[in-house]
C-alpha cells in the first residue's frame, strides 16, 4: 500500500512543464529518493504533494488524502524539511521545537523529552539554547530535520536534506533519515542532485530529468538499466607496439579501441557485455601479454552523468 501516490501528476508555469506526468509509489518504511538536476522539478512535485501548489493535471494522494482538497490533513500528517528552512531568529532552537510541538497540539508533558530527544538526534544539543540567528546553514538544516520529525509523522517529506551539512554530519543525518523509515516505519521521500547520498540512503530512487522519470527502481537495477548493453574495460598491454592494436580490434566483441594518452600502455576498450570474461584470454591467446585489467565506467556517478548528458536534449525541447 502506498502512502504518497502520484498519476500523471503534472505541474506547468505558461509554457514550461516543470513536472510532466509523474507517477510515484511510495510505501511505509521504505527511503525513496527523488535524484536529479537542478532544475529537475523536484521541489515542484513536493509542494504539489503537500497541497502548497496545485497540478495542472493528474492527481496525488498522500497518507489517504488529496493535498489539493485537504491540504490541512495532509500537513498535520507529513513532517516536511522545506528546500529553505524558516524559523524564528529570535528564539532558541528549542524554542522553535516547542512552537511547532504545540502547533501541532503535542501533549504538553511529552513535549520536553521528544524535542530534546531530536535535539541530540540531529546533533544540535550543544547550541539547542542559542538563538537561532547564531546558527549556521548546516545547523539550521539540522534543526529543520528535527521540526519535520517533531509530530511523529508517517510520511516524511525532506526537499534536499543534507545541502548545507558536513561530510561527517552528512553520515549522521542519513543514518537518522534511514532509521526513520526503518525503526518508525515511515515513508520517507527525500530530494537530491547527489547521487552518492541517495545511493547510500535509499531503498528506490526516480531519477528525474526535465519534469520527467526517465527511470526509476532499486539502485542496482537502475545501474543495469543505464549501463545498456556496452561495457569499457582499461587494459595494460605489453607487446610489439604496432601488434597491440590489431590484436585488440580482432577480439570479438571490441567495438572500440583507445591508446591513453598518457600511458601508451594502457587502452580504452569499447565492447559487448561478454568481453569481461574474454578479453584477457583472447588476447593472450594472440601473444600480447596482459599486465593489467579493470572494468571502467560501471560506477553509478558515471552513469549519472553519462545519463544526464545523455538526456539534455530532453531539457531543451520541454516547452509544453
Ligand atoms: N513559481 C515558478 N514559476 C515559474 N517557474 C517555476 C516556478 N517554480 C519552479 N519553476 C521552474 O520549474 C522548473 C523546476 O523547478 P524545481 O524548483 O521544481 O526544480 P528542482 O528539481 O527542485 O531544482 P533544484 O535542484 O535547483 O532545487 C525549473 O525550470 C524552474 O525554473
Ligand atoms: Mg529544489
Amino acid at each position: 500500500m502506498s502512502v504518497i501516490r502520484t498519476r500523471a501528476l503534472t505541474k506547468t508555469y505558461g509554457s514550461l512543464v516543470a513536472v510532466d506526468h509523474l507517477n510515484l509509489d511510495v510505501r511505509p518504511g521504505e527511503v525513496f529518493g527523488l535524484l536529479g538536476p537542478n532544475g529537475a522539478g523536484k521541489t515542484t512535485t513536493i509542494l504539489m504533494l503537500l497541497g502548497l501548489s496545485e497540478p495542472t493535471e493528474g492527481h496525488a494522494e498522500v497518507a489517504g488524502f488529496d493535498p489539493t482538497r485537504d491540504p490541512l490533513e495532509v500537513k498535520r500528517r507529513v513532517g516536511y524539511l522545506p528546500d529553505q528552512v524558516g524559523f524564528y531568529g529570535n528564539l532558541t532552537g528549542r524554542q522553535n521545537l516547542r512552537y511547532t510541538a504545540r502547533l501541532n497540539r503535542l501533549n504538553e508533558r511529552e513535549i520536553e523529552g521528544r524535542i530534546g530527544g531530536l535535539l541530540d538526534q540531529v546533533g544540535l544539543a550543544d547550541v539547542a539554547d542559542r538563538t537561532v540567528d547564531t546558527y549556521s546553514r548546516g545547523m539550521l538544516q539540522r534543526l529543520g530535520l528535527a521540526d519535520a520529525l517533531v509530530k511523529d509523522p508517517s510520511v516524511v517529506i525532506l526537499d534536499e536534506p543534507t545541502t548545507a551539512i558536513d561530510p561527517a554530519g552528512v553520515v549522521e543525518v542519513l543514518a537518522s533519515i534511514r532509521s526513520i523509515a526503518r525503526d518508525r516505519g515511515a515513508a520517507v521521500l527525500l530530494s537530491s542532485h547527489l547521487l552518492h547520498q541517495v545511493q547510500q540512503v535509499c531503498d528506490r530512487v526516480a531519477i528525474f530529468v526535465a519534469g520527467k522519470v526517465v527511470a526509476q527502481g532499486t539502485m542496482r537495477r537502475l545501474a543495469e538499466q543505464m549501463a545498456g548493453d556496452t561495457l569499457q574495460i582499461e587494459v595494460g598491454l605489453e607487446g610489439p607496439a604496432d601488434a597491440l592494436e590489431p590484436a585488440l580490434r580482432a577480439v570479438p566483441g571490441v567495438h572500440e579501441a583507445v591508446r591513453d594518452e598518457h600511458d601508451p600502455r594502457v587502452w580504452r576498450v569499447t565492447g559487448s557485455r561478454a568481453l569481461q570474461q574474454r578479453l584477457a584470454g583472447e588476447l593472450v591467446s594472440r601473444g600480447v601479454a596482459v599486465w593489467h585489467l579493470r572494468r571502467v565506467g560501471d560506477d553509478l556517478d558515471e552513469i549519472y552523468m553519462r545519463y544526464f548528458a545523455n538526456n539534455k536534449e530532453v531539457g531543451d525541447g520541454r516547452a509544453a
